[in-house]
């Protein structure tokens, strides 16, 4: 047997644990937490407590769909931060314990740069991974980032959001429209159906490889609030494309500054990272662009883009071959790490 991880994820509103040997995922368990749909974002209470009734039964699963024993373990992997601290907390104290109860050691894990990881985890031997240095665009609900990675340990910041994630672009679009939260899936699956040239929104100006949605955003809801005035039920009747011309804005800005990055940097190898890389649209979108520009692509399998604990166990998994152990004082932290 090779060397088994149990990664563990508590950082947001997922609870989940995963069992990797070596590269090789064994098992990957995700409990989902219903209890914030009706309240239009993610109450970090309801979050802590919800990862406090999850946990142990997420655990157990994932060990049991391993086939692993709990003595079997060589270390336990979890998510410091950045996230919500109360739910970083339960995370990080079971894992604290649990290692000590069996004697493994700890490992602490960046939640960013497990999103990205995440593309070394293997599911077949002929699966291709990225090759050093590559570069990562990272879209989550908390982060936009586009990521120089030179090895599984070095990552710079070559731009990020001054505001907005693009996933709070997409839910925030998506709750002006009174859809669910959170609203980025239903806006993809919307915007199958609409005209993405029906409406034009500005795009930021911003230097650089930075990004911004918040003036995106604003626009959004002061075009709509002024349409409603004329038609009640113009959101109704323009859902899809409505959500059509968001999706594609927030592409192309995101497609924009990846470009200048691949450029000015002359690397053509190009990953895709975190809860957004699951749109359909953007999915396509990488796969024109790096037609175009001659890149080698890599987008995350769907059960890897948004939070899981397959991703904490590689980035776990790389530092445990460099004996990188946490101590037990270890504490998590809400702000980025990097
Ligand atoms: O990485 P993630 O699971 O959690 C964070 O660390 O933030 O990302 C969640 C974000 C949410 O904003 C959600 O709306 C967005 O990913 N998302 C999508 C899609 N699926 C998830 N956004 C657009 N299209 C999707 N299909
Ligand atoms: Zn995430």
């Amino acid at each position: 047997m090779g060397t088994l991880i149990l990664g563990i994820e508590s950082s947001c509103d997922d609870t989940s644990a995963a069992v990797l040997e070596d590269t090789k995922i064994l098992a990957n368990v995700i409990a989902g937490q219903e209890v914030h749909k009706n309240f239009g974002g993610v109450v970090p209470e309801l979050a802590s407590r919800a990862h406090q009734q999850n946990i142990i039964p997420v655990i157990h699963q994932a060990l049991k769909q391993a086939n692993i024993q709990k003595n079997q373990l060589d270390a336990v992997a979890f998510t410091r931060g950045p996230g919500l601290l109360g739910s970083l907390l339960v995370g990080t104290s079971f894992s604290k314990a649990f290692a000590m109860a069996s004697g493994i050691p700890i490992i602490e894990v960046d939640h960013l740069k497990a999103h990205i990881l995440a593309h070394f985890i293997t599911d077949s031997p002929e699966q291709k991974v990225p090759e050093f240095p590559f570069i990562c665009l990272t879209v989550s609900g908390g982060h936009t980032q586009i990521v120089r990675v030179d090895d599984p340990h070095s990552f710079s910041i070559l731009g990020q959001t001054i505001d907005d994630a693009a996933g709070e672009a997409f839910d925030k679009a998506a709750k002006i429209m009174g859809l669910p939260y959170p609203g980025g899936p239903y806006i993809d699956k919307l915007a199958r159906e609409g005209n993405p040239d029906k409406f034009n929104f500005p795009k930021p100006r911003i230097p650089g490889l930075d990004y911004s949605f918040s003036g995106l955003k604003t626009s959004f809801l002061y075009f709509i609030r002024d349409e409603l005035k004329k038609d009640d039920a113009f959101i109704e009747k323009e859902q899809a494309n409505l959500a059509a011309a968001i999706q594609r804005i927030i592409i192309e800005v995101l497609m924009d500054k990846l470009v200048l990055a691949a450029k000015e940097s002359g690397i053509s190898q190009i990953a895709l990272a975190g809860g957004v890389s699951a749109n359909s649209g953007l999915r396509k979108a990488l796969g024109d662009t790096g037609k175009e520009n001659g890149w080698k692509i890599f987008i995350p399998e769907f059960q890897y883009t948004t939070d899981n604990a397959a991703m904490i166990a590689i980035a776990g998994y790389f530092k445990y071959l460099d004996k990188d152990f946490a101590s037990q004082d270890v504490s998590p932290y809400a702000r980025s790490n990097f």
